[in-house]
């Protein structure tokens, strides 16, 4: 269906979508697209979806590991949240023609990337305030913006995705407080991760602007709105005076305050290590993806479980009709 769409665009079709790009409106499911918007798109979803599935990993080790019952509580709901973001994020990828089942296939076979963070491990029970605090704060700078995005299914999964990104950040940061009104050696497991988290985090806008090549097109498709290096930069200034009220120190010793910008000036993330990690080389990436498939596996009998009893209903409902 997409590539003959593809294939007989019209002169009308062609500056129909251009039009509605440039007026700021979206672009529906319905309407005809050039075939690189839509593969640029999938692929786009498709990573970010992949990122939330991965990313419930890292935390959800320490569900069970948590220091109290609220604790727990409070996680449970976090990572519960994340698998709820990937779920939402499949179907706006399957409104475009996506298969989900090979979305997962390629996510197993390494085919298909995610987030570089999530292959970091998660060391103590700080790690799970420090990524609440940067993981979902820089995920805030990264999708506030795709709200305005113009592929309609993509923004409106956006909306419901930031706000709950936006509680995700706060239960980090109210956690990592709460350490820090605590005893010394809690201090000190904050301040270890936050050295450990604010590098790679700030990777997590990838690449710089002149070394990221499909960034210019998305932004002239309105699928993306900022740049790396500008979301990479609200991120630092939304969070150094937030690092200040809670009292640890970001590891940077570039890090100061530029009057005349009116911005931080910041020292330049490892991106050789970034490209190491994407490419398949972080502490834990043969450990996510291992995890990911045999939760696949073992869950095949659940797919199989929902699909036979879809069937059966969709049978009794013919039947009924007919009836
Ligand atoms: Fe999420
Ligand atoms: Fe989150």
């Amino acid at each position: 269906m997409t590539e003959a769409a593809g294939r007989d665009a019209g002169p009308d079709l062609e500056s129909h979508f251009e039009a509605t790009i440039s007026h700021d409106q979206r672009i529906e499911p319905r309407d005809w697209m050039p075939e690189g918007y839509r593969s640029t798109l999938i692929r786009q979803i498709a990573q970010h979806a992949h990122s939330e599935i991965i990313g419930m990993q890292p935390e959800g080790e320490w569900i069970t590991k948590a220091p109290s019952l609220r604790r727990k509580a409070i996680l449970f709901a976090k990572v519960q949240d994340e698998a709820g973001h990937g779920l939402y994020l499949y179907s706006a990828a399957e409104t475009l023609g996506a298969d989900r089942a090979d979305l997962t296939e390629r996510l197993i076979e390494g085919r298909q990337k995610y987030s570089s963070i999530f292959n970091y491990p998660t060391l103590s029970y700080a790690d799970v305030g420090v990524i609440g605090w940067f993981v979902d704060g820089a995920a805030i700078c990264n999708q506030v913006p795709l709200c305005r995005s113009s592929y309609g299914p993509y923004a409106r999964a956006m909306v419901r995705i930031c706000k709950e990104e936006s509680f995700h950040q706060r239960q980090g940061y109210e956690l990592l407080m709460t350490m820090m009104r605590g005893t010394d050696a809690q201090r000190e497991m904050v301040q270890d991760a936050v050295n450990r988290w604010w590098w790679p985090s700030l990777m997590m806008f990838g690449p710089p602007d002149d070394d990221s090549p499909n960034s210019a097109r998305s932004m002239a498709w309105k699928i993306k709105r900022h740049s790396n290096d500008e979301l990479r930069r609200r991120f630092v200034d939304m969070t150094v005076p937030q690092a200040a009220r809670l009292g640890v120190t970001l590891p940077d010793p570039e890090l100061r305050w530029n009057e005349e910008r009116g911005h931080h000036d910041f020292g330049t993330p490892d991106f050789t290590e970034l490209k190491e990690v994407i490419s398949g080389n972080g502490p834990c990436n043969a450990q996510r993806i291992e995890r990911r498939r045999a939760a696949h596996e073992e869950g095949a009998w659940v797919r199989a479980a929902a699909g036979a009893h879809a069937a059966k209903q969709a049978a009794r409902a013919r039947e009924e009709a007919v009836a």
